[in-house]
């Protein structure tokens, strides 16, 4: 039988200082290969723990198991689409977004200084560790924020993932300490807007 495959830890489109200063060498290099891979290998340990019940035909705890799973998944997944859509200032990162994103959030927020603002909140006001992303749902052609807690709590099923940002301590602390909010203001001139279109795009295949 075909090996199965496993979770793998992508690498960075752009170097470990390319998003400097607002998100530092020294803590883009710790959330990417430590805190990161630590979401892959958490998922794999359970995948493996989930092939080895099954080859010695042994019970496992689900409840247990797949919350793991879910946490772990979570993780590495909204990582992944972090970086993504992360690029260096002034290169592909930060601005205002334009093309089909921009006709999206102005339809419906009234602004990009409306959107903005929102998802700032959004993001600042997530309780404990989370994130906040910018999805879209295909059933009302609407965009929706998601304020998501830890990695996988206040998910909308089937809602693709515009645009996310990483506010747990891990992804700021170095640089900023406690100052979220000044990490969130940081965040808005390295977002690649190019790539948050594509993904909209993509979704609405234009
Ligand atoms: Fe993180």
């Amino acid at each position: 039988m075909e090996t199965k495959k496993m979770y793998i830890l992508p690498d960075l489109k752009y170097g470990y200082d390319a998003l400097a200063p607002h998100i530092s060498e020294e803590l883009l290099r710790l959330h990417h290969d430590k805190h990161h891979a630590a979401y892959v290998n958490g998922a794999n340990a359970i995948l493996v723990k989930m092939d080895k019940a099954r080859t010695d035909n042994t019970d496992f705890d689900p409840k247990a198991a797949f919350k793991e799973l879910s946490f772990n998944v979570g993780g590495h997944l909204l990582h992944s689409l972090f970086w993504k859509n992360l690029a260096r200032a002034g290169k592909d990162g930060g601005g205002k977004p334009s093309g089909t994103i921009a006709k999206v959030i102005d339809e419906e927020y009234g602004s990009f200084d409306r959107f903005r603002k929102l998802f700032s909140q959004t993001a600042t006001s997530t309780e404990g560790s989370g994130w906040a992303a910018l999805t879209f749902c295909m059933e009302t052609m609407r965009p929706i924020i998601m304020q998501v807690e830890k990695h996988n709590t206040n998910i909308y099923p089937m809602f693709r993932i515009l645009m996310v940002i990483d506010v747990w301590e891990h992804a700021y602390y170095l640089d900023y300490k406690n100052e979220r909010v000044k990490f969130v203001e940081a965040f808005w001139n390295i977002v690649n807007w190019t790539e948050v279109n594509k993904r909209t795009e993509d979704l609405l295949k234009l």
